[in-house]
């Protein structure tokens, strides 16, 4: 066991490397993953959807890793959720009615819907 430790003395030179490899790519990927994650909330905050909705908890409507995770490799429903966020709608995800979001411009409901898809789940 003591050799696996990239600490160890033992350990070859190129389990080191690799260690460091994947170390730093855990660093990096996860990085990027909050920038993200920073910016859709930022414009969740801006555009009046954190009264309804969470990215990891369930408020009013669905959580966005939820929305994430059901339209997994779904590559037509961009836009449809890109209209969903302005235009609100009901019968997805039960009963509850999102109401129309009218003060959400073009830009900014394409770049949420794009944000939640591209959440991690
Ligand atoms: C008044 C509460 C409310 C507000 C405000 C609200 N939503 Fe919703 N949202 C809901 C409900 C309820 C649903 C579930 C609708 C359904 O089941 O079809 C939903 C569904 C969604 C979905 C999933 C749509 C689908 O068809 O799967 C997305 C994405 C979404 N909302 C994004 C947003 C964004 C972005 C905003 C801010 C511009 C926002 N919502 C504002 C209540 C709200």
């Amino acid at each position: 066991m003591n050799n696996l430790s990239i600490f160890s003395p033992g350990s070859s030179l190129t389990f080191r490397f690799f260690s460091l490899v994947v170390f730093t790519a855990v660093l990096f990927s996860s990085k990027q993953v909050y920038a993200e994650n920073d910016q859709l909330k930022k414009l969740m905050q801006t555009n009046n959807c954190v009264a309804c909705h969470q990215i990891d908890k369930r408020k009013y409507g669905p959580n966005f890793l939820e929305v994430a995770e059901k339209y997994k490799g779904d590559s037509t429903v961009l836009d449809k959720l890109a209209t969903k966020i302005k235009a609100g709608g009901t019968g997805v995800w039960g009963e509850d009615y999102m109401p129309p979001q009218p003060q959400v411009s073009d830009a900014d409901a394409k770049s949420m819907a794009q944000l939640i898809l591209s959440l991690k789940p």
